[in-house]
């Protein structure tokens, strides 16, 4: 479909269904179907591991967002990024992961994939050159990159790490979550695989936990698919469902995200209880050109230091009312947290550590004035 944005995420594979005209897709809550004769599976469903009506709705408006032949929705983040790491890898690979990232993501690469013979290299995505002298010629499969970064909103030069990656016959994957696909399209700046965890913004509600990839290259993405069956990490019908209604929504959800970011972000930088802020709309972040250059806004995510250390921090998160004491993000409503303690604590004693001075904020689309307000009484 040659369509925008927002229509082709309220379109895309969600065409009426053919018996009834439903205008939603229904959720096909069933394991297996009914076969015309032996080998004869109706529209080619035979059990859901394999396919489902309402999965494939949510794949292929997830591959017409991103703008890549196959997409691929799984039971989280981490399930889509564990069937790509073991679909395009062996053992006695090597990946470059960013010195800055999900602690989860982090924690699948040390302690899972590690055991399982994959070397990996934390570097420091937002430096090329760093990236470059991490990669092993001949044995770097992967460079893998979150932008913006998680927590530290760091940002990665998509157009120059895919020509980095390429150039050492390695695929660029980049973790599109902080961004979604409204603000950023890895994939038309040369990324090879996207990944979601689209239990965040993509979802919107957090009401749910899912996780996608999508392919540029359709030979990838039916290697990726078969790795999906065959490891079977799906996502269920009513998690599609509920995914697919928050997608339809999300290019106005993200623009207010922005809205309100700017402003908070405006607010915190600057202010006597508040360290340094880090988010790349502001025109003092080192990747704020990058950022611009590449994404249609900023997006929803803040972290900054607490001006009164790690205790500081800590009693920030413990007195916000408004923002929800809570890890995740993405979701309409807006939630703090420490990551030191909270998300990131599977860091801890890594070189992905993180300070404990900081507190990350995901800005939902309430009344700014009201955030603003939260966030003057908890800053004490
Ligand atoms: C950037 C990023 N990638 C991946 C994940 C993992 O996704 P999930 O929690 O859906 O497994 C997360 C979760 O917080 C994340 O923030």
């Amino acid at each position: 479909m040659n369509h925008g944005f927002e229509t082709l995420a309220i379109h895309a594979g969600q065409d009426p269904e053919a018996r009834t005209g439903a205008v939603i897709p229904p959720i096909y809550q069933t394991s297996t179907y009914a076969q015309d004769a032996v080998g004869a599976p109706r529209l080619g469903y035979e059990y859901s591991r394999s396919g489902n009506p309402t999965r494939d709705a949510l794949q292929e408006c997830l591959a017409a967002l991103e703008g890549g032949p196959v997409g691929l929705a799984f039971a989280s983040g981490l399930a889509a990024e564990d069937t790509l790491l073991r679909t395009v890898c062996a053992p006695g690979d090597h990946v470059v992961i960013p010195d800055d990232a999900y602690g989860g993501t982090y924690r699948l690469f040390a302690k899972v994939a590690e055991r399982w013979g994959l070397a990996y290299t934390p570097a420091k995505v937002s430096d090329p050159d760093a990236v470059r002298a991490a990669i092993r010629p001949g044995v770097t499969k992967v460079v893998w990159v979150e932008t913006p970064t998680n927590p530290l909103l760091g940002i990665a030069d998509i157009a120059t790490l895919a020509a980095v990656a390429h150039d050492a016959g390695a695929l660029l994957v980049v973790d599109n979550t902080f961004a979604s696909p409204y603000l950023q399209q890895p994939i038309a700046l040369g990324a090879d695989v996207v990944v979601h965890s689209t239990t965040k913004y993509i979802g919107g509600h957090s009401d749910v936990v899912g996780g996608a990839l999508v392919a540029a290259d359709a030979a990838l993405g039916e290697q990726l698919r078969y790795h999906q069956n065959a490891m079977g990490a799906v996502n269920g019908p009513f998690d599609a469902w509920l995914t697919l209604r928050g997608i339809k929504t999300l290019g106005v959800r993200m623009d207010r995200h922005c809205d309100n970011a700017e402003r908070i972000a405006a607010y915190l930088d600057g202010h006597a209880k508040v360290g340094q802020v880090l988010y790349p709309g502001l025109p003092s972040h080192p990747g704020h050109e990058v950022a611009a250059k590449q994404m249609r806004r900023f997006g929803g995510m803040i972290s900054f230091r607490a001006a009164g250390g790690e205790d500081h921090a800590v009693e920030i998160c413990n007195r916000a009312k408004l923002f929800v004491l809570a890890e995740s993000l993405g979701g309409v409503e807006s939630l703090i947290e420490h990551p030191g303690r909270m998300t990131h604590a599977s860091a801890a004693g890594s070189p992905l550590e993180v300070p404990g001075d900081l507190v990350r904020l995901s800005v939902g689309i309430e009344t700014v004035e009201d955030l603003l307000a939260d966030l003057e009484q908890a800053l004490g």
